[in-house]
Protein backbone atom coordinates (compact mmCIF):
# COMPACT_ATOMS: atom_id res chain seq x y z
CA UNK A 1 0.00 0.00 0.00
CA UNK A 2 1.36 3.56 -0.29
CA UNK A 3 -0.79 6.99 -0.54
CA UNK A 4 -0.37 9.94 -2.48
CA UNK A 5 -1.38 13.05 -0.39
CA UNK A 6 -1.44 15.76 -3.14
CA UNK A 7 -0.60 19.69 -2.21
CA UNK A 8 -0.19 18.10 1.85
CA UNK A 9 1.21 21.57 2.70
CA UNK A 10 0.12 25.10 1.86
CA UNK A 11 1.60 27.67 -0.33
CA UNK A 12 2.85 29.66 2.46
CA UNK A 13 4.10 26.40 4.76
CA UNK A 14 6.47 25.03 1.99
CA UNK A 15 7.69 28.74 1.02
CA UNK A 16 8.98 28.79 4.78
CA UNK A 17 10.15 25.51 4.77
CA UNK A 18 12.03 25.52 1.25
CA UNK A 19 13.48 28.84 2.10
CA UNK A 20 15.04 27.97 5.71
CA UNK A 21 16.69 25.23 3.67
CA UNK A 22 19.68 26.17 0.75
CA UNK A 23 21.74 27.68 4.07
CA UNK A 24 20.79 25.35 6.29
CA UNK A 25 24.27 23.89 8.19
CA UNK A 26 23.85 20.02 6.53
CA UNK A 27 25.38 17.20 8.08
CA UNK A 28 26.37 13.82 7.01
CA UNK A 29 23.08 11.81 6.61
CA UNK A 30 24.95 8.64 7.82
CA UNK A 31 24.30 9.23 11.47
CA UNK A 32 20.76 8.43 11.08
CA UNK A 33 21.36 5.31 8.89
CA UNK A 34 21.58 1.53 10.61
CA UNK A 35 25.61 0.13 9.73
CA UNK A 36 24.34 -2.07 6.55
CA UNK A 37 22.26 0.71 5.25
CA UNK A 38 25.14 3.40 5.80
CA UNK A 39 27.19 2.09 3.18
CA UNK A 40 24.03 2.65 0.37
CA UNK A 41 23.59 6.31 1.94
CA UNK A 42 25.22 9.86 0.41
CA UNK A 43 23.18 12.53 1.37
CA UNK A 44 23.28 15.30 4.19
CA UNK A 45 20.98 15.50 7.10
CA UNK A 46 19.88 18.79 9.35
CA UNK A 47 21.13 18.17 12.78
CA UNK A 48 18.32 15.48 14.76
CA UNK A 49 16.65 17.33 16.99
CA UNK A 50 18.34 20.74 16.33
CA UNK A 51 16.58 24.12 16.19
CA UNK A 52 16.03 23.90 12.34
CA UNK A 53 14.81 20.71 11.65
CA UNK A 54 12.34 21.40 15.41
CA UNK A 55 11.15 24.76 14.10
CA UNK A 56 10.16 23.31 10.46
CA UNK A 57 9.37 19.83 11.74
CA UNK A 58 6.66 21.43 13.89
CA UNK A 59 5.17 23.36 10.77
CA UNK A 60 4.75 19.40 9.16
CA UNK A 61 3.25 18.12 12.10
CA UNK A 62 0.74 20.58 12.59
CA UNK A 63 -0.59 19.69 9.15
CA UNK A 64 -0.40 16.32 9.72
CA UNK A 65 -3.24 17.09 12.13
CA UNK A 66 -5.10 18.88 9.70
CA UNK A 67 -4.93 16.45 7.21
CA UNK A 68 -7.76 14.00 7.13
CA UNK A 69 -6.44 11.63 4.36
CA UNK A 70 -3.13 10.81 6.34
CA UNK A 71 -5.00 10.64 9.42
CA UNK A 72 -7.40 7.82 8.28
CA UNK A 73 -5.06 6.30 6.69
CA UNK A 74 -2.00 6.05 9.02
CA UNK A 75 -4.45 6.11 11.93
CA UNK A 76 -0.90 7.66 13.95
CA UNK A 77 -0.48 7.08 17.51
CA UNK A 78 3.34 8.05 17.76
CA UNK A 79 5.76 9.34 14.84
CA UNK A 80 9.53 10.30 15.07
CA UNK A 81 9.69 14.11 14.60
CA UNK A 82 10.16 15.20 11.05
CA UNK A 83 14.02 14.91 9.60
CA UNK A 84 14.87 16.88 6.34
CA UNK A 85 17.60 15.87 3.54
CA UNK A 86 19.64 16.87 0.82
CA UNK A 87 21.04 14.94 -1.91
CA UNK A 88 23.33 16.85 -4.34
CA UNK A 89 24.75 15.85 -7.56
CA UNK A 90 25.92 12.97 -7.59
CA UNK A 91 24.77 11.70 -4.28
CA UNK A 92 21.87 8.94 -3.44
CA UNK A 93 20.54 6.59 -1.41
CA UNK A 94 20.73 2.92 -2.31
CA UNK A 95 18.27 -0.06 -1.72
CA UNK A 96 17.54 -0.65 1.78
CA UNK A 97 14.57 -1.01 4.07
CA UNK A 98 14.19 1.49 7.23
CA UNK A 99 14.71 0.05 10.39
CA UNK A 100 11.65 -1.33 12.46
CA UNK A 101 12.49 0.77 15.82
CA UNK A 102 13.68 3.92 16.05
CA UNK A 103 14.66 5.77 19.32
CA UNK A 104 13.92 9.41 19.74
CA UNK A 105 17.43 11.17 21.20
CA UNK A 106 16.84 12.63 24.20
CA UNK A 107 13.56 10.56 25.47
CA UNK A 108 13.37 7.25 26.43
CA UNK A 109 10.64 6.75 23.43
CA UNK A 110 10.84 4.45 21.01
CA UNK A 111 8.09 4.14 17.78
CA UNK A 112 8.26 1.26 15.80
CA UNK A 113 8.01 2.00 12.39
CA UNK A 114 4.55 0.97 10.42
CA UNK A 115 4.88 3.72 7.75
CA UNK A 116 7.31 5.67 6.22
CA UNK A 117 6.63 9.11 4.73
CA UNK A 118 8.50 11.71 2.30
CA UNK A 119 7.66 15.17 2.03
CA UNK A 120 8.85 16.39 -1.49
CA UNK A 121 10.27 19.96 -0.81
CA UNK A 122 11.80 20.52 -3.65
CA UNK A 123 10.09 22.02 -7.16
CA UNK A 124 10.63 18.50 -9.54
CA UNK A 125 11.91 20.51 -12.59
CA UNK A 126 15.01 21.85 -10.41
CA UNK A 127 16.61 18.58 -10.37
CA UNK A 128 17.25 16.00 -12.19
CA UNK A 129 16.92 11.73 -10.20
CA UNK A 130 16.16 11.55 -7.33
CA UNK A 131 13.21 9.83 -7.61
CA UNK A 132 11.56 7.47 -4.65
CA UNK A 133 11.91 3.96 -5.85
CA UNK A 134 9.47 1.48 -4.16
CA UNK A 135 9.87 -2.09 -4.69
CA UNK A 136 6.21 -3.90 -4.88
CA UNK A 137 4.47 -7.11 -5.97
CA UNK A 138 3.67 -5.20 -9.25
CA UNK A 139 7.82 -4.10 -9.84
CA UNK A 140 8.88 -0.90 -8.78
CA UNK A 141 6.85 2.50 -8.27
CA UNK A 142 9.09 5.67 -9.17
CA UNK A 143 7.60 8.91 -7.38
CA UNK A 144 8.99 12.26 -7.88
CA UNK A 145 6.74 14.29 -6.62
CA UNK A 146 5.61 18.24 -7.04
CA UNK A 147 6.80 19.86 -3.84
CA UNK A 148 4.30 20.32 -0.80
CA UNK A 149 3.41 16.76 -1.78
CA UNK A 150 3.67 13.39 0.79
CA UNK A 151 4.28 9.65 -0.21
CA UNK A 152 2.84 7.71 2.50
CA UNK A 153 3.95 4.18 2.25
CA UNK A 154 4.63 0.22 4.22
CA UNK A 155 8.12 1.40 6.66
CA UNK A 156 8.71 -2.71 5.17
CA UNK A 157 8.65 -2.64 1.98
CA UNK A 158 12.09 -2.31 0.37
CA UNK A 159 13.44 0.95 -1.04
CA UNK A 160 15.63 4.06 -2.60
CA UNK A 161 16.56 7.11 -4.15
CA UNK A 162 17.93 7.74 -7.53
CA UNK A 163 21.29 9.64 -7.98
CA UNK A 164 20.77 13.27 -8.22
CA UNK A 165 22.67 14.34 -11.53
CA UNK A 166 21.52 17.73 -11.69
CA UNK A 167 20.34 20.25 -8.79
CA UNK A 168 19.48 19.73 -5.00
CA UNK A 169 16.21 17.43 -4.20
CA UNK A 170 15.35 18.27 -0.75
CA UNK A 171 12.62 16.22 1.27
CA UNK A 172 11.67 15.84 4.67
CA UNK A 173 10.84 12.20 5.67
CA UNK A 174 9.53 10.86 9.37
CA UNK A 175 8.22 7.36 10.38
CA UNK A 176 4.88 6.51 11.82
CA UNK A 177 3.71 3.92 14.48
CA UNK A 178 0.12 3.17 13.71
CA UNK A 179 -2.64 2.48 16.39
CA UNK A 180 -3.21 -0.66 13.92
CA UNK A 181 -0.35 -2.37 13.68
CA UNK A 182 -1.53 -5.03 10.49
CA UNK A 183 -0.71 -3.36 7.15
CA UNK A 184 -4.19 -5.16 5.83
CA UNK A 185 -6.46 -4.41 8.64
CA UNK A 186 -5.12 -0.63 8.04
CA UNK A 187 -5.75 -0.94 4.69
CA UNK A 188 -9.21 -2.16 5.44
CA UNK A 189 -10.02 0.12 7.32
CA UNK A 190 -8.94 2.99 4.92
CA UNK A 191 -11.32 1.65 2.37
CA UNK A 192 -13.87 1.23 4.35
CA UNK A 193 -13.80 5.02 6.02
CA UNK A 194 -13.75 6.49 2.37
CA UNK A 195 -16.52 4.17 1.11
CA UNK A 196 -18.40 6.04 4.29
CA UNK A 197 -17.18 9.38 3.47
CA UNK A 198 -18.53 8.67 0.21
CA UNK A 199 -21.81 7.87 0.49
CA UNK A 200 -21.89 10.64 2.61
CA UNK A 201 -21.41 13.14 0.25
CA UNK A 202 -23.67 11.61 -1.94
CA UNK A 203 -26.39 11.76 0.45
CA UNK A 204 -25.69 12.77 4.24
CA UNK A 205 -28.90 11.15 5.39
CA UNK A 206 -28.11 7.96 3.38
CA UNK A 207 -29.55 5.14 6.33
CA UNK A 208 -26.48 2.72 5.50
CA UNK A 209 -24.04 5.67 6.76
CA UNK A 210 -24.69 4.95 10.55
CA UNK A 211 -24.79 1.27 10.51
CA UNK A 212 -21.79 1.44 8.42
CA UNK A 213 -19.49 3.70 10.82
CA UNK A 214 -20.69 1.25 13.96
CA UNK A 215 -18.92 -0.98 11.77
CA UNK A 216 -15.78 0.92 10.94
CA UNK A 217 -15.94 1.81 14.75
CA UNK A 218 -16.41 -1.67 15.98
CA UNK A 219 -13.62 -2.72 13.67
CA UNK A 220 -11.53 -0.35 15.08
CA UNK A 221 -12.10 -1.24 18.89
CA UNK A 222 -11.06 -4.51 17.52
CA UNK A 223 -7.86 -4.38 15.91
CA UNK A 224 -6.70 -0.80 17.60
CA UNK A 225 -3.88 -0.62 20.30
CA UNK A 226 -3.58 2.79 21.91
NI1 LIG B 1 14.65 4.78 3.73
Amino acid sequence: MHLVIENFLNSEELAEIASALPGADWRDGRVTAGYQSRQKKNNAQLEEGGPLARRLGEIIMARLERTPGFVSAALPLKMVPPLFNRYGEGETYGDHIDGAIRAIPGTPLRVRNDLSATVFLADPASYDGGELVLHGDGGEAKFKLPAGSMLLYEAGCLHRVEPVTRGVRYASFFWVQSMVRDNVCRQLLFDLDNSIQRLAHERIDHPEVTPLTQHYHQLLRLWADT
